[in-house]
């Protein structure tokens, strides 16, 4: 579904206490990298503790398209059985990713080095973000651009070269999208692929590379610059994977616990990568109780128990060298912060303002419209809070078919004296449909808008 259902205005009350146990979805980083690479490689890849949520099943339909073929047993576990690495089949339709750039972008990557024409579709949302940070490096590779809107913008249509010319590519912005693309690109290219991360993002395309086992090697300068070398055209094997539970959708429980006076929830599974634990550090730096215990490793990747236990917080300035770690949970973090005793600041958060939606400026309006004091700039931003939440909401948000501006503004409303209303809850569904009746398990006063 690419959004064209009617707008669903949903509503959050001031909840009481919060309790019980969450169990979070799994990481959408994570799902979507298993059905790409399982789709790709040869053999059976099985896939548990897939999320089921709109993006992840517009990677599914692609990876079909592309000739995968993907069904789910009774136990609801994923089989993907893949193409083989350099076999992928050209798509007779236009790929339609609806409002996934990971998705997109991604498979934008893999597809940059075949010799055939791929067409890329999104939701008005996804039509409106940047890909030339995507098309650049693939027409250093050889990569023709057939088609695109104004500024490199979907509907794309591309058409690889049938001879891709290896790359040592440095990555302008933090972006493990582009990170990725590139390593996907260089997977059927001959000779070495390189990849040079100034600023480390999530690291999953790398780690599940060489679970699929691809010759790829890291290798971290004396000045903490990273180079991946990836080398094309080899054998990627199906692998059995178990996907964690998302430590972004999770955010949004932490904070709703947080914020709640009495509130107490125990949150089992979560992924603990330190790419993206960004949020939860500074949360423990804003004085949250937060309990972190049986720290494991599943599947290659560290995870583990939270508890959550309501708290007071006071503001903090957010580093900008922890940008990375926390790009997606900015929205949620000036929603906590707004409980805040102080001012927090948000330092390097540019990259806000070409995710879903301007991230930036859409929470900067909503946190208006309910009342919070708050302030932006091109890259930063503040949000000066009131721990009581009182003559906090009221307002209506507009969420620019974004998930994540949602579920933020309803977790605000939890806490604040007056409800607070959403324009549209349908994008929830692309990465948490399981959201609404969780919460209200948990025992939160929210549904849709009368
Ligand atoms: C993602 C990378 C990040 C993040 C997105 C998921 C990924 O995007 O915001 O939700 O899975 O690689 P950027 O690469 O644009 O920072």
């Amino acid at each position: 579904m690419s959004h064209h259902a009617p707008a669903k205005p949903v509503s959050a009350n001031r909840s009481n206490a919060l309790a019980g146990i969450a169990k979070i979805p799994g990481d959408k980083s994570i799902s979507h990298r298993s059905i790409l690479l399982g789709g790709l490689a040869s053999g059976l890849t099985t896939v548990s503790g897939l999320l089921e949520g709109e993006d992840v099943l517009h990677s599914v339909d692609v990876a079909r398209a592309l000739g995968a073929v993907i069904d789910q047993d009774a136990d609801g576990v994923w089989q993907v059985r893949g193409t083989g690495n350099g076999a992928l089949l050209e798509p007779e339709q236009p790929l339609q990713f609806g409002n996934s750039g990971t998705g997109c972008r991604l498979f934008m990557g893999l597809l940059g080095t075949y010799d055939f024409d791929s067409t890329f579709i999104g939701d008005p949302s996804l039509s409106s973000r940047p890909m030339a940070r995507i098309l650049d490096p693939l027409r250093l590779m050889g990569c023709q651009v057939v088609e695109s809107s104004s500024g490199d913008r979907l509907p794309v249509t591309i058409h690889g070269s049938p001879m891709a010319t290896p790359v040592q590519y440095r990555v302008p912005m933090p972006s493990a999208q582009v990170k990725s693309a590139v390593l996907l690109a260089g997977l059927n290219t001959p000779g070495i692929t390189t990849v040079i991360e100034p600023v480390m993002t999530r690291d999953h395309t790398e780690k599940m590379l060489t679970g699929f086992g691809a010759a790829l090697e890291v290798e971290t300068d004396q000045d903490g610059v990273r180079h991946i070398r990836v080398e094309g055209q080899g054998q990627l094997t199906g692998q059995k994977i178990e996907v964690p539970s998302d430590p972004s959708s999770a955010a949004f429980i932490i904070v709703a616990a947080l914020v709640i006076p009495g509130s107490k929830v125990e949150i089992p599974g979560v992924l603990m990568n330190p790419t993206r634990t960004g949020l939860i550090a500074t949360l423990l730096e804003m004085g949250a109780d937060i309990a972190i215990e049986n720290r494991r490793i599943s599947g290659g990747e560290e995870i583990a128990d939270l508890t959550v236990t309501s708290s007071e917080l006071k503001g903090v300035r957010v580093p900008g060298e922890r940008s990375a770690s926390m790009i997606d949970e900015y929205p949620i973090l000036s929603v906590a912060a707004s409980f805040a005793n102080g001012p927090t600041y948000m330092e390097d958060v540019g990259e806000l303002r070409v995710k879903e939606s301007d991230r930036l400026a859409a929470v900067a309006r909503g946190l208006e419209a309910n009342g919070v004091d708050c302030a932006e700039g091109e890259d930063w931003f503040e949000v000066k809070g009131r721990p009581d939440g009182k003559g906090y909401g009221g307002g209506t948000v507009q969420t620019h078919l974004d998930h994540r501006i949602a579920m933020s503004f309803l977790i605000l409303g939890m806490a604040s004296e007056k409800s607070v209303t959403v324009d549209d809850g349908n994008p929830i569904a692309t990465s948490f449909p399981e959201f609404l009746p969780l919460l209200k398990q948990l025992g939160a006063s929210i549904g849709e808008a009368t």
